[in-house]
This record gives structure tokens, C-alpha cells and sequence, in this order.
């Protein structure tokens, strides 16, 4: 490694960056253009998607409000040891309750855990309906979705927000790099 390299990693502030939002609202779309321009920036990133980590370390939890409690828990435990390991930390889950997400913000100091609200409305979203999930949960297919037969609490104070319906991957990712990583 080279000395300013060094000097780079030593400086960087660790953050854990967490969308929150219905699903299709933007949350891994927004995190994975983010990631790939902090990685070209040089700085060391990890992103947790809640779509990944069902898939392993929680595969064991369903949707019900105690299992998606501890799927909260587990994601910003393991947010909060990869910060800690000098990673900046992007997570995107629906995450859908306030406490959840006011216990996650607790695990770490002030200023370093930023809450983005992609807010985008539900007929958006269903309009898009990427995974074609809201169309199974109209036909009763799946239950327990997130703005259908499940609650989504909206951030109350969040860091920052977004309506994707009228803004870009881009001009979101520009907002964020601008507010969280000029200072
Ligand atoms: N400004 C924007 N930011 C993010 N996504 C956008 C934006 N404008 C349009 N989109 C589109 O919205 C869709 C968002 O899907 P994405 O998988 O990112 O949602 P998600 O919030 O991760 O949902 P889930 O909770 O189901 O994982 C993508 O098809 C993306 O291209
Ligand atoms: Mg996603």
C-alpha cells in the first residue's frame, strides 16, 4: 500500500448509510450504484442487502413482526461490526418498523448512521411491481406484505429522503454523495 493510501483508509469516516422503503421503491437499485461509486473513489464499502441475508444468515426468519424484528437486529449487529472493521456500510431493507430502525440508529455514535427514506409512493411501486410480488399479494397468494396486509411505519426525521417517481438513480446517488461524503 502506498503512504496516502494508508493516510486515506486511516481518515475515512465510517458511516452506516440505511435505506429504508416499500419494496420497489429503489433501496438496492440506489445502494449498488452508490457502492460502485465509492468503490471508484477508493473508499472500502460493503452492502448488506435484506434480500441476500434472507437468503443465508437469516433464512431461518419469515415475515411476521417478531421475525422481522430479528432480522433488524441481526442486520444492523453485523452493520455495526463491519463499521467497525473500517467498512463503510450500505444497507437496504424494507426495514417497515420505526423501533427497529430507532434500535439499529442506537448501536452506533451520531452523525454515523444516516437513515435515507426512499419514498416512493405504493402505486409507484406497484406499478413496477419488479419482483411481481405485489401482484401475488393482490391475488392473495403471499401474505404479511409490506403495505398490503403488513404495516409500513415512515421515518419520522430521516437524514434524507426520496421520491424515486420523479427523481434519478442518479441524481439520488449525486444528493447522497454531495450531503454524506463533502463534509
Ligand atoms: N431514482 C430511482 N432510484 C432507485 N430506483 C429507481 C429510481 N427510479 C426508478 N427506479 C427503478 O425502481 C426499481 C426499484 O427496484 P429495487 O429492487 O431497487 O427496489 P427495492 O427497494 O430494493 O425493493 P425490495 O424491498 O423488494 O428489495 C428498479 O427497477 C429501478 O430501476
Ligand atoms: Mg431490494
Amino acid at each position: 500500500l502506498k503512504v496516502a493510501s494508508v493516510e486515506k483508509l486511516v481518515q475515512q469516516k465510517p458511516y452506516c448509510i440505511w435505506f429504508t422503503g416499500l419494496s420497489g421503491a429503489g433501496k438496492t437499485t440506489l445502494a449498488v450504484q452508490l457502492k460502485h461509486r465509492l468503490q471508484v473513489a477508493g473508499l472500502p464499502v460493503y452492502h448488506l442487502d435484506g434480500d441476500k441475508l434472507r437468503d443465508g444468515i437469516n433464512q431461518d426468519l419469515g415475515f411476521s413482526v417478531v421475525d422481522r424484528t430479528e432480522n433488524i437486529r441481526r442486520i444492523s449487529e453485523i452493520a455495526r461490526l463491519m463499521m467497525d472493521a473500517g467498512l463503510i456500510v450500505l444497507v437496504s431493507c424494507i426495514s417497515p418498523y420505526r423501533t427497529d430502525r430507532h434500535n439499529a440508529r442506537q448501536l452506533f455514535d451520531t452523525g454515523q448512521f444516516i437513515e435515507i427514506y426512499v419514498n416512493t409512493p405504493l402505486a409507484e411501486c406497484e406499478r413496477r411491481d419488479v419482483k411481481g410480488l405485489y401482484a401475488k399479494a393482490r391475488r392473495g397468494e403471499i401474505t404479511e406484505f409490506t403495505a398490503i396486509d403488513s404495516p409500513y411505519e415512515p421515518p419520522r426525521s430521516p437524514e434524507m429522503q426520496f421520491n424515486t417517481t420523479n427523481q434519478s438513480v442518479q441524481e439520488c446517488v449525486e444528493l447522497i454523495l454531495s450531503s454524506v461524503f463533502t463534509k
